[in-house]
């Protein structure tokens, strides 16, 4: 199923079901100085969750365009070396304000994919927070997932917030099993385990307390639901991939790295396919910022644009000495423009910003380089 049909069932069935469809934020946070880039499809409703803002909905879906590199949620190191992480992903959520909680929440989820998505139940196995008896018996009783298959997991996992501050609450996740070919072999593999076998893929956050700057929770005035699923994790299911970099979404970009060095990704060994993933990654997270009017700086959420651009410009050479990140902006633009028209638009700009930090960078190694070589030679 491609992506295009995912995005559409989607916001199709939260629609059916009372949700009104919202656009997607800008990646830039709106009046938020506590996250540099929006991490979640919530971010845009914090005030909702909150109880300081109404709007004439009391349920929302969304497909959010989100950055998970700098701040709490930052997966920068990570990008490149597992299947499933990214710095900029689309996350599909359905939002609560004060209406349905837990039970409704769980029963949409697993309507969504048992039944438009029609995956395998046998596949699905959910957790929920710790001491969440409610959860668990939601997951048990009401929907008939047997005891053994539902995991308990502690905050690490099960507890989310987007930030230090700010609404939160205990969550249930929905793994698949990928099968235990994609596994670590422990025994204890299971929801949780860092391999690649369980893939979560969605999150029901039951939203319950304001975080306070000291830690403390302060319930909120009024319950609510916020739930993310990664578009690009649903689509290696349904799509039957190995990983994210090889569903349709990336298929453009991964071609034009191949047309730009001359190497088929498939042949290649790990390291790679690692700065395949890399640069294909890095050139979403860079063009939808800069398409969002975030500029490369020395600090803030602009030295973290920096730090991906660079990080880029390093993998690049593992596959080839020209500079070819700023030529895969064209390809990415290409493939995602009709759903982001913002990307056509700063087309231009977005190129001569890659161009010119590259060229920095690259000058800036070249004497770094000469600097180091000298030190070496005389020590
Ligand atoms: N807000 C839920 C999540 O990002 O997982």
């Amino acid at each position: 199923m491609k992506s295009l049909e995912i995005r559409k069932k989607f916001l199709d069935f939260f629609n059916k079901n009372g949700h009104t469809i919202v656009a997607s934020s800008s990646l830039i946070p709106a009046q938020d100085p506590t996250l540099l880039f929006i991490n979640a499809g919530m971010n845009q409703f914090k005030d909702l969750f909150l109880g300081n803002e109404k709007r004439n909905y009391v349920r929302a879906t969304t497909i959010q365009k989100c950055i998970r590199a700098g701040g709490k949620h930052n997966d920068l190191d990570q990008v490149g070396f597992t299947k499933r992480h990214l710095t900029f992903f689309e996350m599909m959520g359905n939002f609560s304000f004060g209406d349905y909680f837990k039970e409704d929440a769980i029963r949409f989820a697993w309507d969504f994919l048992t039944k438009e998505m029609e995956l395998p139940q046998d596949k699905l196995y959910p957790t929920v927070f710790r001491e969440d008896d409610e959860a668990f018996n939601i997951w048990n009783k009401v929907i008939g997932v047997p005891a053994s298959k539902i995991g308990r997991l502690d905050e690490k996992d099960n507890f989310w917030q987007m930030g230090d501050t700010g609404p939160c609450g205990p969550c249930t996740e929905i793994y698949y099993d990928r099968g235990p070919q994609e596994g670590c072999g422990s025994k204890d593999c299971k929801p949780g385990c860092s391999c690649d076998r369980f893939l979560e893929i969605w999150n029901l956050v039951f939203m319950q307390y304001d975080r306070q700057s000291s830690g403390e929770l302060v319930p909120l005035k009024q319950t609510g639901v916020d739930t993310g699923m990664g578009l690009e994790r649903l689509c290696v299911i349904k799509q039957g991939k190995d990983s994210v970099f090889e569903i349709d979404l990336f298929q453009d970009i991964i071609m034009q790295i191949e047309q730009l060095t001359g190497l088929k990704y498939s042949e290649q060994n790990a390291a790679k396919k690692a700065a395949f993933h890399v640069l294909s990654d890095h050139v979403r997270s860079s063009c939808f910022a800069l398409a969002d009017g975030c500029t490369p700086a020395n600090e803030g959420r602009g030295y973290v644009l920096r730090k991906i651009i660079r990080r880029a410009a390093l993998f690049e050479q593992k596959l080839t000495n020209s500079s070819i990140f700023p030529k895969l902006a064209g390809a990415l633009i290409e493939s995602m423009q009709d759903i982001y028209p913002e990307l056509a638009t700063s087309k231009e700009y977005i190129t001569s910003v890659l161009s010119h930090e590259i060229d920095k960078f690259a000058t800036n190694l070249v004497r770094g380089q000469a600097i180091l070589e000298k030190y070496f030679s005389e020590n």
